[in-house]
């Protein structure tokens, strides 16, 4: 088949996802459709005479969506990001589809959207940005912390992880890390520990989860782990919304025993982020109250958003389809 009988739908497309995936097309030549919908039970019937979906993190992706796919002819899923906990894998490898994923795109995009927001929380940069530009330009209230000696626990070392760990070491601070499969000569290497997740949970002034969502992962910061940090610790999630209770976490800041939250990612996402609710009612409780504390800042799952990323991601997805349409091994299938 030519690349340009290939029909591709490409699903919750936003403007830089098109200018990116056309860009790299140049190079493919597929047929790609872009729609500005979710993946979802109700849209699945939209894949009907589509060989391939092309999906995203907040896309549903389950036994009935997959049936559906099925149904549609659809053979392949390429997904254009790392994570794929929204995939039901046993379905699509029963119904005999196809998953793909960018396994690695820029680990710097995220570890310094994470560096970013640790930076901006503990130096009340979006109180300041606010006041300078009403012309308040006093300083009560915006006093900061040196990250500089403080210890900074990274929960996960893979690619981003290791990133993370490395610039936060270059800004002075100790590093010590939890992996479930630790990389003792790059620790070795770099000067850095691993501790036992308990300890980590109780020494680190910065929290950093950079690990996936797994069933042993999913509310890795609850109630009890929260109970262990000191009051004045920040966590910063780049890594999946689930991996905090947030319920656990809203209670914890009200009662003021942890110093601050950085989150690029939340537990029930998929409804609010990548759209504009700003003219409705958000009727989710957690994530409305979360945006009010000072000491809690949140972005929209915006930490793979670099120029960068965006060509690595398109480049890497459509070489999947190709591989997959020239029946060649398929190096970055989700099994
Ligand atoms: P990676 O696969 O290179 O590293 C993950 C690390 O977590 C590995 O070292 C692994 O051994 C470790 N791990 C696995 N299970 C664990 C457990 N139970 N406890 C502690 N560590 C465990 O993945 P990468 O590329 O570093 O990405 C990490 C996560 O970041 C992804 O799974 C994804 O959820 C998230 N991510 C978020 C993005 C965003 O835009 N906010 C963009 C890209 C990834």
């Amino acid at each position: 088949m030519e690349n340009k009988e290939l029909k591709i739908a490409f699903y919750d497309a936003c403007s830089y996802d098109k200018e990116s995936f056309s860009e790299e097309n140049k190079n493919f030549l597929f047929n790609i459709d872009f729609f500005d919908f979710h993946l979802t039970e109700k849209t699945a019937l939209t894949a009907s005479g589509y060989d391939i979906v092309c999906t995203f993190v907040n896309d549903t992706i389950n036994r009935t969506v997959i049936s559906i796919l099925k149904k549609c002819g659809v053979k392949m899923i390429a997904l254009r990001c790392a994570g794929f906990n929204n995939v039901d894998l046993e379905a699509a490898k029963e119904f005999g589809i196809k998953v793909a994923r960018v396994p690695a795109y820029s680990p710097h995009s995220v570890a310094e959207h994470a560096l970013s927001l640790l930076l901006s929380l503990t130096r009340k940069i979006p109180q300041a940005y606010l006041r300078t530009r009403s012309g308040n330009f006093t300083l009560n209230g915006l006093t900061g912390r040196d990250l500089c000696g403080l210890t900074a626990g990274i929960i996960g070392t893979g690619k981003i992880g290791k990133v993370m760990a490395e610039c936060l070491s270059g800004i002075g601070m100790k590093i010590v890390m939890y992996d479930a499969y630790p990389d003792n000569d790059w620790a070795e290497k770099k000067g850095f520990t691993y501790i036992p997740l308990i300890e980590l949970f109780q020494k680190s002034d910065v929290i950093s989860l950079h690990c996936p969502l797994t069933d042993d992962t999913k509310h890795l910061v609850n109630e009890k782990s929260l109970s262990m940090m000191k009051n004045d610790a920040v966590i910063i999630n780049t890594g999946r919304g689930a991996l905090i209770d947030t319920h656990a976490l809203v209670k914890a800041l009200k009662k003021r025993t942890i110093g601050g939250a950085a989150l690029d990612v939340y537990e029930e996402e998929s409804r609010y982020f990548f759209a504009d609710w700003s003219a409705d009612v958000i009727k989710d409780d957690m994530l409305a109250r979360l945006l009010t504390f000072p000491n809690v800042i949140i972005t929209g799952h915006q930490a793979f958003l670099t120029k960068n990323a965006l060509k690595a991601i398109a480049d890497t997805t459509l070489q999947n389809i190709l591989d997959f349409t020239e029946g060649k091994e398929l190096k970055n299938e989700v099994k």
